[in-house]
């Protein structure tokens, strides 16, 4: 049972991939908790939301969440792409697995693809039974039982013991140096993208030719109190905002922007702008660009580390020219 304001590429790979290999995905509206209990059947595996959604930083009760998964002996894998460690640790409220695109703020300067795994170790895979493939001989490792010889390590070394070998997904050795590069200024970069964010948000929401900016910081946002609980330190410097109009109207825009670079990436020290219904999220039909809350005038903006006046002042002159 997903979330379904997740990233473009997650849900494509929940709702159209992974169907053809026997994996199905119920979407619920993760505002309300209740929503993910109420989808969960004899057969739900796990639960998966993001901290932070993609594009609309949508945010969720992780800790109700998680106390629902639990309920049912079932894992919460949680997307902490957006938030990073920095600002938000999912484990601290329950969360068992915790995934991060690398490529985004943890490498910081969009040159490097990869991501991360981490497992909590708390979630007793014995006990919820609904594990075979954990608990029972597996025929592909020697037969061992990955909770028998692994212990709280079990999800994780199967995951590098067989997903791994069989998939692929290997990490490049040049990569993993970017990523630790970027991960020592993680921290004051994250400062920096906040600080910037928290500048321009109400720039826009006083704008006369803005229709509305989604960012939690705002108190009339419907995710402010969660913001206030989940993240002290600020947050989502990766928003969407509608500009007056349609889609003509929101490429003029982005057309006039100068420091922004028009790019599918996020999180990047440099500030990035992009139309997400024709670009991020266009393997979406009408009803599911609708459902995730992205319309034709839709922009989603991810704030870099430039001097915020160099930012507002571009933000201003392209709006001007619509
Ligand atoms: C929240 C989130 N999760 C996962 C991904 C996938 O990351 P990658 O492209 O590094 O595989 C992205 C973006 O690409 C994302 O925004």
């Amino acid at each position: 049972v997903s979330a379904k304001t997740i990233y473009g590429g997650s849900y494509n790979l929940l709702a159209h991939t992974l169907p053809r290999y026997g994996i199905t995905a119920t979407f619920v509206d993760g505002d309300d908790p209740s929503n993910f209990e109420k989808a969960i059947r004899e057969n739900t595996k796990a639960l998966f939301v993001e901290t932070i959604g993609n594009p609309n930083a949508t945010l969720l009760d992780i800790r109700k969440i998680a106390d629902i998964a639990h309920a049912h002996k079932i894992p919460l894998v949680v997307d902490n792409t957006f938030a990073t460690p920095f600002l938000c640790r999912p484990f601290e409220y329950g969360a068992d697995i915790v995934v991060h695109s690398a490529s985004k703020f943890i490498g910081g300067h969009g040159t490097a693809i990869g991501g991360v795994i981490i497992d909590s170790g708390a979630f007793d895979w014995d006990a919820s039974g609904k594990f075979p493939s954990l608990t029972e001989p597996n025929e592909s490792y020697h037969g061992v039982s990955f909770t028998k010889a692994a212990g709280k390590a079990a999800w994780i070394t199967m995951a590098r013991a067989v997903l791994l070998r069989d998939i692929g997904a290997t990490l490049a050795p040049f990569h993993a140096f970017l990523f630790l590069q970027g991960l020592e200024t993680l921290s004051l970069r994250v400062e920096r993208h906040n600080y910037n964010t928290l500048q321009i948000v109400p720039f826009l929401a006083n704008h006369p030719k803005v229709k509305i900016v989604r960012h939690p910081s705002l108190a009339e946002s419907p995710y402010h109190d969660l913001y206030t609980k989940y993240f002290p330190r600020g947050a989502a410097s990766i928003f969407t905002f509608d500009v007056k109009g349609g889609e003509k109207e929101a490429k003029k825009f982005i057309d006039n922007l100068k420091l922004f670079s028009l790019l599918a990436n996020v999180a990047d020290v440099k500030s990035l702008v992009i139309h997400p219904a024709s670009t991020t999220h266009s393997q979406l039909n009408s009803e599911e660009l609708k459902q995730q809350g992205i319309g034709e005038a839709t922009i989603r903006l991810s704030i870099g580390t430039e001097h915020v006046e160099d930012l507002l002042e571009d933000l201003a002159q392209a709006l001007e020219a619509i």
